[in-house]
């Protein structure tokens, strides 16, 4: 299964910590603010919950559930916790891989779920 999402970053140029905080973890937050341009990481991670929808095929994900964490390397992937690991059970998928780039103005994530 797969989904995949494209949004723009000026979108959240705006935004303030509480509201991002609505939709994703503190580490998610911390993680863009230790970067040169915070916006385009917290783009990509809004992307990465979209996406996740899309591979599901499931519209009542609780986005500040989710957590994109990063390996040495910088490989993204979702944290599985308790949360994921229940969503995982109902949809019947086993492992979750995810993807993300972005540009000067876009952001865009790929998930793929396998059963
Ligand atoms: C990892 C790499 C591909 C990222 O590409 P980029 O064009 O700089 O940046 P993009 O915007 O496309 O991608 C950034 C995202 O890639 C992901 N990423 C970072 N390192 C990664 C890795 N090792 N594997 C998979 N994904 C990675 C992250 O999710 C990052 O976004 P985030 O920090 O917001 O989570 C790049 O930095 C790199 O290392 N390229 C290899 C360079 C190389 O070997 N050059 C030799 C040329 S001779």
């Amino acid at each position: 299964m797969i989904g995949i999402d494209i949004e723009e970053i000026d979108r959240f140029n705006s935004w303030s910590d509480k509201e991002f905080l609505r939709i994703m973890s503190l580490k998610e937050l911390e993680y863009a603010k230790s970067r040169k341009n915070p916006p385009e990481h917290l783009c990509g991670f809004y992307c990465v919950r979209e996406a996740l929808v899309k591979a599901l095929n499931k519209n009542d994900i609780v986005f500040n559930k989710i957590e994109t964490d990063h390996e040495k390397s910088g490989k993204p992937y979702l944290v599985e916790n308790e949360y994921l690991k229940e969503i995982m059970k109902i949809c019947g998928v086993k492992q979750i891989e995810i993807s993300i780039s972005h540009s000067k103005n876009y952001a865009v994530a790929l998930v793929l779920a396998r059963k």
